[in-house]
């Protein structure tokens, strides 16, 4: 499995439990190849992921819809997007910015024009960009986001992405997101402690990950973010703060699995408190 099919896994996820991910129009990225990933993974991992996918997809989705509700945010930049249906969950008023690999951001227009024009997908404003974070890409990516929301205020979602990041690669992300951003503007974020990592089901996944490789049985790279790589982010305050078990109480979800066989991702919301 490359990266970038791994958004397809994470919407066969959410397709799962339409319920609590409120995500409706996930189950239109399925076909049988994705079922399969998504059935393998659960029975070789930890079958938690779907119900942990589907509530980040919840958290995110449900504080988005209120900072716009309050006329806190006129945009939604979501970078590394990957198959990910916020704009049509979210009310029509909303714009939005997708970004991701080029072959996702292909596949994604194309698919979504076609469910556009068959009434399958309501019509929303959304400008779709393509860029790769490994390459050098600030400069232009920040001339094109600049051009489409002016000063208007945004939530930047980085959602399921710095996992596959290298720290060099995410430092100049947020230094990118500092650029973009005025004061009371905010940042989704998600990521693993390295006391994240210490679990069986942690574990499981790196196996997977390593079998399902198309590059060979190299080790999956991965990287970690402590809390206090938030904590101290010049310019920007940590406002909230959830992870498996949070989100399982907010949204009444009953694990069935031990804890040591839950992977424990952290869900970070930050607010800029400069102009
Ligand atoms: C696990 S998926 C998550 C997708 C979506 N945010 C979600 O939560 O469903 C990871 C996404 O990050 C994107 N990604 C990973 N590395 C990237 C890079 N170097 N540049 C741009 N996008 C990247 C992948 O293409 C993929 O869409």
């Amino acid at each position: 499995m490359e990266v970038h099919e791994t958004a397809f896994v994470t919407s066969a996820f959410r397709a799962m439990h339409v319920l609590l991910s409120k995500d409706e129009f996930a189950h239109l990225w399925l076909n049988d190849r994705v079922q399969h990933w998504a059935d393998t993974y659960l029975s070789t991992v930890t079958g938690e992921e779907s119900a942990a996918h589907s509530m980040r997809n919840r958290y995110f989705l449900d504080s988005i819809h209120r900072l716009f509700k309050d006329g806190n945010i006129e945009y939604l930049i979501n970078f590394g997007c990957g198959f990910s249906m916020y704009p049509y969950l979210l009310p029509h008023g909303l714009k939005h910015i997708e970004i991701d690999k080029p072959e996702v951001i292909r596949h994604k227009d194309q698919k979504t024009e076609l469910w556009e024009d068959q009434g399958i997908l309501p019509l929303r404003n959304i400008v779709r960009i393509p860029c790769d974070f490994s390459e050098n890409y600030e400069k232009e990516l920040i001339g094109k986001i600049n051009d489409i929301k002016k000063n208007s205020p945004c939530f930047i979602l980085l959602e399921g992405v710095l996992f596959f990041l290298t720290r060099e690669e995410m430092l100049r992300l947020f230094q990118l997101f500092n650029t973009l951003q005025k004061q009371g503007d905010r940042i989704g974020s998600v990521s693993f402690r390295a006391k994240d990592t210490e679990s069986k089901a942690f574990a499981l996944l790196l196996d997977f990950m390593k079998k399902e490789n198309p590059h060979g049985t190299e080790e999956a790279r991965y990287q970690t973010v402590e809390e206090k790589f938030y904590k101290s982010l010049p310019g920007y305050e940590l406002v909230d703060q959830q992870d498996f078990f949070s989100l399982s109480k907010s949204y009444q979800h009953q694990p069935s699995a031990t804890q040591d066989m839950i992977i424990n991702e952290q869900f970070y919301q930050l607010q800029k408190t400069r102009p």
